[in-house]
């Protein structure tokens, strides 16, 4: 068996300038978003990573025409003609699920594979039925696939979700938008993600108002009037605040550009709290530290709190800070695997439930470790930036997941880090 690993030697170095590439999560929906018209939508800044090519087969087994250049995506439906996606494709990308409200709009069924267990937790899609439901649609599961029919249409309504769940709230965006009358969507999820759709589905024709706050209102429109669109996706957060979290726990300056610092401001506060300078400009943010790591507590909430993605890479950060650090998890049940991972390199921690107690060490020692997921292994990389000796991280599929060339932009930062082909058993 071979297995291609990434592999770290500590040499404390990362520093000078980074372009995040454009926001996983969103290019996903937008992508998704594209069944809704019949013709060529342009997707502009879609980063080149494996999760994007599984939303492009999932589109081409609908019957599209997905072609890429460069950071260019063109989605032709004018032959999408079917409406079910198999498990082959949902079961290898829980996100699969967001077509089936633009599935539903576009056709008024919809079969899409139920999604299983996830490694982070249940994670259910209960909201995503009920909310539908409100909308007129008619579930059944058969055969491990969920069956949505709209026997009298769609027809907007006044929808309270019991969490802001960002893939619930997604769903039901792209079905109310052509369904006939008004929808509110109340407790709707926040994060800057969201707003990019809407302001995708309104330039192909929706109308969507609220989109970013915690009401969203949707005045349905014919299904016909929508139209393709082109549209430049958002930069990744996510990306953008794990390479910061690099930058802090090296403490050389580091800059990202290419992200809003208005969508990280509960991390770039932490960073703050943490003993770090941050300095934000229009699409810019560096951070310097010239003092030890600080403790801190961390919360994860939905937007604008502290995103449960950097859970990890913040974890990394308190690990190494002098003092006691709490990190509680709210978002997701189980989402503490990486910190076995990072205790075999050294770090002090305890999980109770969804709490952490983690005690700040003097440094890190390089250890072979596991990608548990794909934040997981970006933070265990960083983790062997600083620690003694050599890191070599196994199972970086996760990794190659959501981040375009981590190893390409780490090394343009002085890391000293490559990818290597290794025979042996895999972890
Ligand atoms: C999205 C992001 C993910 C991020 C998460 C929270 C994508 C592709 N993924 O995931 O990176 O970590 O938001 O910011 O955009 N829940 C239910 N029932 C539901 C829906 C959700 O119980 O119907 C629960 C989930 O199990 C989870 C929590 O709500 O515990 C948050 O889920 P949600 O906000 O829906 O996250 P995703 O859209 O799956």
């Amino acid at each position: 068996m071979s297995e291609e690993v990434i592999i770290v030697r500590g040499n404390n170095t990362l520093t000078g300038e980074v372009n995040a590439s454009g926001a996983k999560n969103s290019a996903l929906k937008l992508m998704a978003a594209a069944l809704l018209a019949n013709g060529t939508t342009k997707l502009h800044n879609v980063p080149v990573i494996s999760d994007i090519t599984i939303m492009g087969e999932v589109l081409k087994c609908l019957g599209a025409r997905v072609t890429r250049e460069g950071h260019t995506l063109s989605i032709d439906t004018v032959n999408v003609d079917k409406h079910e996606t198999p498990y082959e494709l949902v079961s290898k990308m829980r996100a699969s699920i967001s077509v089936l409200g633009p599935l539903i709009g576009r056709f008024g069924v919809a079969r899409v594979a139920m999604p299983g267990g996830c490694q982070i937790g249940a994670r259910k899609i209960d909201m995503h039925l009920v909310g539908l439901e409100a909308l007129g649609v008619h579930f059944r599961v058969q055969h491990g696939f969920l069956e949505a029919t709209t026997p009298n249409g769609l027809v907007g309504a006044h929808v309270v979700l019991d969490f802001p769940s960002v893939g619930a709230t997604e769903n039901l965006l792209m079905a109310a938008v052509v369904s006939e009358g008004h929808t509110v969507i109340e407790n709707a999820a926040r994060e800057p993600e969201i707003a990019d759709l809407a302001n995708m589905l309104n330039s192909m024709g929706a109308r969507v108002t609220g989109a970013g706050s915690s009401i969203i209102e949707i005045e349905g429109v014919p299904l016909e009037s929508l139209h393709a669109c082109e549209h430049t996706t958002v930069g990744d957060r996510i990306e953008a605040g794990t390479f910061l979290a690099g930058g802090a726990l090296v403490g050389q300056p580091l800059t990202v550009r290419g992200i809003d610092p208005g969508f990280l401001r509960m991390a770039l506060m932490k960073l703050t709290a943490m003993g770090c300078e941050v300095e934000t400009g229009d699409d810019w943010i560096t951070v310097r530290r010239y003092r030890p790591l600080q403790a801190t507590e961390i919360q994860t909430l939905p937007h604008p709190g502290f995103p449960t993605d950097l859970q990890a890479q913040f974890m990394l950060l308190c690990a190494c800070a002098q003092g006691n650090s709490v990190v509680t998890e709210n978002v997701f049940e189980n989402r503490f695997m990486f910190a076995a991972e990072l205790s075999r390199m050294g770090a002090d921690i305890t999980i109770d439930d969804h709490h952490a107690l983690v005690r700040g060490v003097d440094h890190l020692q390089g250890a072979p470790v596991k990608s548990t997921d794909l934040r997981a292994g970006a933070a265990l990389v960083l983790a062997g930036i600083v620690a003694e000796g050599e890191t070599k991280v196994y199972r970086i599929e996760h990794i190659d997941r959501g981040y375009e060339d981590y190893v390409g932009k780490l090394q343009s930062l002085g890391a000293d880090v490559r990818r290597e082909m290794l025979d042996g058993p895999s972890l």
